[in-house]
Order: C-alpha cells, then structure tokens, then sequence
C-alpha cells in the first residue's frame, strides 16, 4: 500500500499558509460518502473497474502479440491511460521489445507520416479506440488506416481491434457492419477514468504485463478508499486538503511531481483528469504536470518565490530496481568527489527531500506520496486512487466531474466548417470570424 505523508500542509509544520485540524470541519464528507454509496452518478462504475473479468482483454493481447507493431489511435482519456502504461511500465519499450508500441494521438499529420513510413502495416495490429465513437481526430485516423489497409488487401478483422462502447456509436456500427474484433468499454466509464479498462489493459497485455497486476493493485486502494471516516480514507482525505488549501489559502494549482523518468507520463494522465472533470462554472483546481529532478531546474523557482498559488504533490519512490555507484575519480576537484561512494538512487531520493525542505521551509504546502518501487501493482493503485480522489474533489466543489461541457463549442464549430450536417450555423459562425479575426495585428 502506498503511504502519504500530509505533514507539509499543516500549519505547525509550514506555518500560515497550512491547515489546522479543525479546518477538516468544514468538510461535508457525509455528502461525499452518500453520493457514492448511492451511486448518484452513473459514472461512477469506474469504482468497479477492478472487479471486471479480464480474459477478453487477454486473448485480444495475444493477438496483438504475434506482430511486430501495436499501433494506438486514440485521444484524451483514450490514449493518456496506455501512454502512462506503457512508459511506467516499459520504458525504452520501441528499442527492444516488440511488438513497438506507436501512440497516434493528434492529428499531425507529420507524426502519421513518420509513423506509416516506421512500420509495415502487414505486421501492424491497430487498436482503434474511442468511448464515444464519434471523436473526429480518432475518426479520421482510423478512415486513414482503414484505406491503408484495404489498399495494400489487408483484413481489417485481422488487423484490428475497436474499443468502444458496447452498443451505441459509430464505431459500434462498423464492428458489427464489418464484423470486427472489439472490445467493450462499460457504458457508463467516460473517457478519462478509463484507463483500468480495456482501453489501457490492452496496452498492459500488449506489452507483456498481466493486466490483473494492475486491478489487484486498484482494487487494494478502493477498499481503503471506501471507508467513511474523513481521517481513514486517503481519497476523501487528499481531497479535502486540496480543496480547502484552495478555499481558505487560495492555492489553485496542483503541481503533479512524481520523481521518476517513468512517472512523466502518469504526470500528464492525471492532468487530464484533474483539469477536465473540476476546471468548472468558475471554479476547480488548475493541474501542472512535472517530473523530479528534472523539473527542480526549471520549474521549482516559481514555485518557491512565485505565485502563493502551488500545492506539490510528490511521488516518490523506495526501491528503483536499478542502481549505479558514483565513482571514486576526480579526487582533487572537491566540486564532484564529495559526490563518489554515493549512488544515483541515493541522489535522487535526497533531490526530493531536499526539495520538500525547501518548500516546507518557505511556508509552501506540499504532500507526499510514497511508492515502494514502480511496478503494475502500484500503477494500478496510483491510478485508481487519483481517479477515486478526482471524483470527490468535484464533488466538493458541487460540479459534476464526468462532463466537460466547455470543449464543445470548439468541436462543433470544427464539425461546422468541416461539413458535418447539422452544424450549418456554426460554419457561417466560423467563417464571420475568419473575416473581423484580422482588425487588430502587429
Ligand atoms: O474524458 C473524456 O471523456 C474525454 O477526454 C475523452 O477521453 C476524449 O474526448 C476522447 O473521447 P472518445 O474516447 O469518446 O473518443
């Protein structure tokens, strides 16, 4: 189980700008606890993610298995899950392992290209995935392949799997019109809190983690995460702090800082979460991804003399699984002997309590989540409870955290002046803009 050390947010510890017990008070926890108990949303059978039965999702990655590519079409909550995935739990993967992963997530067309012309679509199995069925750059990246392969008489069936919804969408149509493989996304799972089904297990299989691994490890935190005690339930916990860090000390911003090269993309993963379900009506939290030690060269500055505006939350780490001792050379340069006989782990970990003293020193409030080693196991505990302790921050802050009403109007007006029916209004909305979008330039 993971530990999280709180000291760094209460104000015998950091002074004026932490919490004091009492604070807690203001917490209706009851709510929080009631909302879930009662399922108030349908979204939330994310919750029951780890209990699912795996054996589709295994059988799938034993397909995928036999090619020498695995190339993901996806975006958002579709594609940030198995990016993490993949780079927390094999880093270096393309260089030696296959089958080579490949993450198209945008619509670049430079990356589709150095991508096509990277892998041969005969060894190639392609996993589209989309919730919705409907996302347009998904949808055009999987119209692209598809003509790919049936050009070069390729069979999409054997080529691909679809993960999406079970019953409703576009791509839902196609798998059944086309009879394809796919895979299913419960309906009520959106986007974001998806990366404990099929849309980041695949990925896992594919690489050669058993996906179990990672539900066993969810499953272990959402016990703990259910208790109804505000002191015993590390999510309602987390979430409270945050939340009144924010409304009593004006601290927006969640600075995500996890101190291991593999963790950079779990950063990112969770600033969609955070960002997308509380970034609300006004109100919310603001995420900011990091990685340690890198980071403490860049951005640690304004977080110590900057805005009053940051809340660190640290992941570190016990065991690396990999070390290397600092050599006894260059004797008489004091500047770097008194690094030998030291080793990287030490350096790294002494990097990341150094930087919690120095912020804890200045009053800056921070919390500390500690991992024993980076494996499928606390992965899985990681994302469950980030998931688990988002919901609940929006609950605090009374908005809904599985919608994301505030990306519409850019893609309407996307399906507007790309010609989706429907949308006429749009297009003449977008194309008014185009001609007045030039009165003030330098
Ligand atoms: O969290 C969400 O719901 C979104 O970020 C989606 O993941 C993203 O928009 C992609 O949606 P879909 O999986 O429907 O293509």
């Amino acid at each position: 189980m993971f530990k999280i050390n709180y000291s760094n947010i209460m104000q015998d510890i950091i002074g004026k700008n932490g919490l004091i017990a009492n604070d807690f008070n203001n917490i209706d926890d009851g709510k929080i606890y009631k909302i879930i108990l009662n399922r108030q949303y349908p979204e939330l059978a994310f919750l029951d993610l780890p209990e699912q039965n795996t054996s589709e999702i295994k059988e799938i990655g034993k397909i995928a298995r036999q090619f020498d590519n695995f190339l993901l079409l996806g975006i958002g909550g579709s594609a940030l899950g198995p990016r993490s995935i993949l780079e927390s739990l094999s880093p270096f993967h393309n260089l030696h392992k296959k089958p080579k992963v490949f993450i198209y997530d945008n619509v670049d067309p430079m990356t589709l290209k150095a991508i096509l012309e990277i892998i041969d679509l005969k060894k190639t199995f392609i996993n589209v995935i989309s919730k919705s069925g409907s996302t347009a750059e998904t949808a055009v990246s999987f119209m692209i392949l598809w003509q790919r392969l049936k050009d070069l008489g390729l069979s999409h069936d054997k080529h691909m799997v679809i993960t999406t919804d079970p019953q409703k969408g576009n791509l839902r149509k196609i798998v059944s019109d086309y009879n394809l493989k796919s895979l299913p996304i419960h309906p009520d799972v959106v986007g974001r809190y998806s990366v404990l089904s099929p849309v980041g297990l695949l990925t896992a299989e594919v690489i050669g983690i058993d996906s179990d691994d990672l539900l066993r490890g969810a499953k272990e935190i959402g016990q703990r995460c259910k208790i109804a005690r505000l002191w015993d339930n590390p999510a309602i916990f987390i979430s409270s702090a945050l939340y009144l860090l924010q409304v009593l000390r004006n601290r927006d911003i969640t600075v995500m800082l996890p101190y291991s090269d593999r963790l950079k993309s779990f950063s990112e993963w969770f600033c969609q979460l955070w960002a997308e379900s509380l970034g609300k009506q006004g109100r919310g939290l603001m995420p900011y991804p990091s990685v340690g030690t890198t980071d403490q060269h860049s951005q640690l500055q304004a977080w110590i003399e900057g805005l009053e505006k940051y809340v660190v939350i640290f992941i570190s780490v016990d065991d690396y699984k990999a070390d290397f001792e600092i050599p006894h050379i260059f004797n008489n340069i004091d500047g770097m002997s008194y690094l030998s006989g030291h080793s990287l782990s030490e350096l790294i970990k002494t990097e990341q309590e150094a930087t919690e003293i120095a912020l804890s020193k200045k009053g800056k409030p921070s919390i500390n989540i500690n991992i024993p080693r980076i494996d499928a196991y606390y992965l899985g505990q990681l994302f469950h409870f980030f998931s688990i302790t988002t919901a609940m921050t929006g609950f605090l802050y009374d908005v809904n955290p599985f919608d994301q009403p505030g990306v519409e109007e850019g893609k309407d007006l996307t399906y507007g002046m790309m010609g989706k029916k429907g949308y006429e209004a749009k297009r003449e909305e977008f194309l008014n803009y185009r001609k007045n979008k030039d009165k003030y330039i330098i």
